[in-house]
């Protein structure tokens, strides 16, 4: 009894003293602040005077992960992101993964207007350089990359990203950003800077013309924006990104996005043939080894989004109000409705200018009409895949993702018949609670 009660209230000091550490260095941080104006980079005084002395140890070390490199940034980031959890804020995760129609997701919040900063996969970057000479990504790095540069994008903070784009972007300047001309807020006045002739980028602003990206005027106009959103196809589990629910400078909503499995391996083997090419010969052999490392993969898959999604139906305090699941199959058929349900759910207000977006961007004139040709016209669309797949492979993903698939509520298929057969939709209704 009484070892229990020494163990609980040495645990108790230790909380106590790790809070208080917790404000000494905020404190600080806030005193550095002070002196500097938003947004200057901190000048050489001070702790920074003292973190400037070990540059050469820095640079010797090359990596990203010393903590020392990791502290500093985090006074940066407090130096020049003294934000406070503004009422009214919100900020979008869009998570998906590949072939979900996330792009088109994505759209709702890039069209939404002024009051919105969006980017598109900045996680690109991310995982492009984490990538191993395997061919497969270093998953434990990437977890905690994917968290934080999420988190700093989140604040406007664009440095950390930065360090994963290659070529270093130089001056916070970048010819090389993965598809900045899919977010109208890298391509808007403010952050378009004065176009150079000559100068080769291959993602380059479609609306005007611009030069490089400069990461200083992009974190300006974020800082701007009332709201932030992004969309990434990159993150694995939700669960990874618990530290955004419960950073007090941000108030997160995830929205993920989810796809029938079968369609979105039939939509995968045409639109990245070379990597599935396995999963080819076995559509025309009519045989898939069930043991192959290719299944595996799409078990795990599978699971990770099935996991994802029942962390969020289960609504675990950190996720309360947070978490919202969206069936593609719903968007292409209800476009209109759905995004109103996100934009309700977001605590956004729905603006003109993504209606009229959804509006010629779809067939949502005639959704609210029920025009019965436009609704099948979309269902057809979505139930492509059912003529392209094979019966045999669509048996392997029901087998190795039946969780998945019972889960959000599509329909198994027992034959050849049944998968062909228009009359028969496998689509279940389902309402998912979130609130
Ligand atoms: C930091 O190190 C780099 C490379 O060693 C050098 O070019 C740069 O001038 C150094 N910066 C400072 C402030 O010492
Ligand atoms: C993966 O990343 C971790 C953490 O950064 C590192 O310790 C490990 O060596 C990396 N593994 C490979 C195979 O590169
Ligand atoms: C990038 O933008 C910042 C902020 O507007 C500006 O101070 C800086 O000079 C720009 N950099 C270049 C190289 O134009």
């Amino acid at each position: 009894m009484r070892i229990k009660y020494t163990i609980s209230i040495i645990f108790f000091v230790a909380l106590v003293i790790i809070e208080k550490e917790n404000n000494i260095i905020s404190r600080m941080s806030d005193k550095l602040t002070l002196k500097q104006t938003p947004q200057t980079p901190l000048q050489p005084s001070g702790l920074s005077h003292m973190l400037l002395k070990h540059n050469g140890s820095f640079t010797s070390l090359g990596k990203r992960n010393s903590a020392f490199t990791l502290m500093k940034r985090r006074l940066e980031d407090y130096s020049q992101h003294q934000e406070v959890v503004t009422t009214g804020r919100k900020h979008i995760l869009l998570l998906a993964t590949t072939r979900t129609g996330s792009s088109f997701v994505g759209e709702f919040f890039n069209q939404q207007g002024d009051n919105m900063f969006y980017l598109f996969e900045p996680l690109w970057h991310v995982e492009k350089m984490l990538t191993l000479e395997t061919g497969g990504t270093n998953a434990t790095a990437a977890v905690k990359a994917y968290r934080d540069v999420l988190q700093q994008l989140l604040l406007c903070d664009f440095s950390l990203l930065e360090s994963f784009i290659d070529p270093l972007p130089v001056d916070h300047i970048t010819p090389a950003l993965f598809r900045r001309e899919s977010s109208s807020s890298l391509c808007e006045e403010s952050v378009c800077s004065p176009f150079i002739k000559g100068a080769f980028e291959r993602y380059h602003c479609r609306t005007r013309r611009c030069g490089p990206l400069n990461f200083t005027m992009a974190s300006e106009s974020c800082l701007q924006k009332e709201h932030r959103a992004i969309k990434s196809v990159r993150v694995r589990q939700l669960e990874n990104l618990r530290p955004l629910a419960e950073d007090p400078r941000l108030d997160v909503k995830f929205i993920q996005l989810v796809r029938d499995p079968r369609a979105v391996l039939a939509s995968r083997m045409v639109a990245f043939a070379a990597k599935y090419k396995n999963w080819k010969q076995w559509a025309m052999d009519g045989d898939v080894p069930i043991d192959d490392g290719e299944v595996r993969k799409l078990k795990g898959n599978c699971d990770n989004i099935r996991m994802s999604a029942e962390i969020g139906l289960r609504q675990p305090p950190w996720l309360r109000r947070r978490y919202m699941l969206v069936r593609y199959e719903d968007i292409a058929r209800f476009p209109m409705r759905k995004a109103t349900e996100m934009y309700r759910f977001a605590g956004i207000p729905f603006t003109p200018q993504v209606k009229s977006w959804i509006l010629k961007n779809t067939q949502a004139s005639k959704e609210a009409s029920g025009v019965y040709s436009t609704q099948k016209k979309s269902s057809e669309q979505v139930e492509k895949w059912r003529f392209t797949l094979p019966f045999k492979v669509a048996q392997v993903v029901q087998k190795v993702c039946g969780p998945t698939l019972k889960l959000f509520g599509y329909k198994f298929v027992s034959s050849e018949e049944m998968l062909t057969d228009k009359s028969i939709s496998l689509i279940e209704d389902k309402v998912f609670n979130f609130s």
